[in-house]
């Protein structure tokens, strides 16, 4: 069977590397780096300066942990950037060494469908080369999306794109939207010594999260003296010599050096020829798949963020290997109700399943169980204790529903969760389970022993009763 995959991004080089293991003839067309936005532009770009961001804010507060530092320490951005590009390149090499293991050949171009199972690309050379392909799976990704009165020039308004770049740290940043792009690039750029306000339009940060979340975040960013205005808007920007002026829904304006534009990302999906083949597109452009990853079309499949549902990479990647399994005759399912997402704020945020709000709306009887990282011995060798683990419970089943976790290495910790659901486990299975000790993951035990009252370093609550069988083994 032979396979082509447009764009090379964690839906299509894990769709690639799947078919291949499969059998399948595969190519690969991409008409930029493999790896696409995730590997070169997002995750680990982001999560490399995170890093250079944590070891100068663990320097500047050494004193906290008994060492003198004799001498003073501060971010270098050439070597910061130059070390996110080292880090990118081994990742971006690791890919394409696979695709040789794996037989997979990558055409660098781009690559346009012209009708059922043909594909023209674009080469860079300025050729063209013609495709046969018994199964397509586009995997094209987005990009950040802009709005109307902020024309992004890579200057003074940048996208997240040009944010990973700095050459220099600006003494002033305004973030318009206090999403998860807006919160990560908030706390970088206010650890690298800029001066950072947010304006977001909804009532609070990561509005997509848990309400408590977002409110404990919220007492974060302001411990940061980064500035939110929640509830606002904005009308357009205007670039002056010195800097940048914004002009808010309200008739307020800020000032700034630079502004960084994180409202979202729109989908990769014109100029594809998906009219050629027939392919049906939504209203923002998104590609309509189902479950199992199929569009309208027979024999085209779309993974990832040019299906517009949730932007994730590891989704994509998830949705990679069941289009290629389906594309090789199989009958895989993606499961969209559990799906981990990390948000690399500072602290973390992991969770996963339902939000309570979300509970409420649907009805469900429920419990709750909380628990707090400075009741973690290990949260206080570390020196970090802000956060907390909530576990949202069906009150009927003991079934875990959805759970919410800020706090140092949370994006590690929602793990056990997501298992536990996929799986079915009850909150009293997590909470009979033993964790090991001095550990942050036995806030995840005390949180589902809270459920029902049972977690021992929690103070007694007045009208809270355990039930014995919680407490006692299986
Ligand atoms: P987002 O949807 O998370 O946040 C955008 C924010 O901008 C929202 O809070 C929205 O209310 C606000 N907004 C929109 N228009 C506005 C306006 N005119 N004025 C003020 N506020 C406005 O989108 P974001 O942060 O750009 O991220 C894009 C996608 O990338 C998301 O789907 C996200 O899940 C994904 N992503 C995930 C990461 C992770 O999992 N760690 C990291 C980075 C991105």
């Amino acid at each position: 069977m032979k396979i082509t995959i447009l764009g090379a991004g964690p839906g299509g080089y894990v769709a690639a590397i799947r078919a291949a293991q499969l059998g399948a003839e595969v190519t690969v067309i991409e008409e930029s780096e493999v790896g696409g936005a995730c590997l070169n532009r997002g995750c680990i770009p982001t999560k490399t300066l995170i890093a250079s961001a944590e070891v100068l804010h663990k320097v500047k507060n050494s004193q906290n942990y008994g060492l003198e530092l004799n001498g003073s320490v501060s971010p270098n951005i050439y070597k910061i950037v130059e070390r996110k590009n080292k880090v990118v390149d081994i990742q971006v090499k690791g890919i394409r060494g696979l695709f040789k293991s794996w037989g997979v050949k990558l055409i660098e171009g781009r690559g346009t469908i012209e009708g059922a199972g043909k594909i023209r690309v674009a080469m860079k050379d300025g050729s063209n080369e013609d495709i046969e392909s018994g199964k397509i799976i586009i995997a094209t990704g987005s990009k950040p999306a802009g709005i109307p009165g902020f024309t992004f020039d890579g200057t003074r308004i940048l996208s997240s794109d040009h944010a990973i770049n700095p050459s220099t740290i600006p003494q002033s940043l305004i973030i318009i939207g206090a999403g998860v792009i807006g919160c990560e690039f908030a706390f970088i750029y206010k650890e690298f010594g800029a001066d950072v306000t947010m304006v977001e339009m909804l009532p609070h940060a990561v509005s997509g999260e848990d309400d408590e979340i977002s409110l404990l975040l919220e007492r974060e960013l302001k411990k940061n003296k980064i500035t939110l205005l929640a509830n606002t808007g904005v009308e357009r920007a205007v670039v002056s010599g010195e800097g940048t002026s914004v002009q808010l829904t309200d008739g307020r304006t800020l000032e700034a050096e630079k502004v960084l534009v994180s409202v979202g990302r729109s989908v990769n999906s014109t100029d594809l020829g998906l009219e050629n083949a027939g392919v049906k597109t939504g209203r923002k452009g998104e590609i309509i798949v189902d479950s199992h990853m199929r569009t309208n079309v027979e024999g085209i499949y779309a993974v990832g963020d040019v299906t517009g549902g949730i932007m994730l990479a590891h989704l994509a990647s998830k949705e990679g290997t069941v289009a290629a399994e389906n594309a090789m005759g199989g009958n895989a399912e993606v499961n969209y109700d559990v799906i981990p997402s990390a948000i690399f704020t500072s602290p973390e945020i992991g969770s996963v399943g339902l939000r309570e709000r979300q509970v409420v709306e649907k009805g469900l009887k429920y419990k709750v169980g909380r628990s707090q990282f400075r009741a973690l011995g290990k949260a206080h060798a570390m020196g970090e204790i802000a956060g907390m683990f909530k576990i949202i419970s069906d009150e009927v089943t003991d079934k875990i529903l959805g759970a919410h976790i800020i706090g140092p290495h949370a994006s590690d910790l929602v793990h056990e969760i997501a298992v536990a659901m996929e799986k079915g486990l009850t909150v009293k299975d997590i909470a009979r389970t033993i964790h090991a000790h001095p550990t942050l993951s036995e806030g995840i035990m005390e949180a589902a022993e809270d459920v029902h009252g049972s977690a021992i370093h929690c103070p007694k609550k007045e009208g809270k009763k355990m039930a014995p069988e919680t407490a006692g083994p299986v």
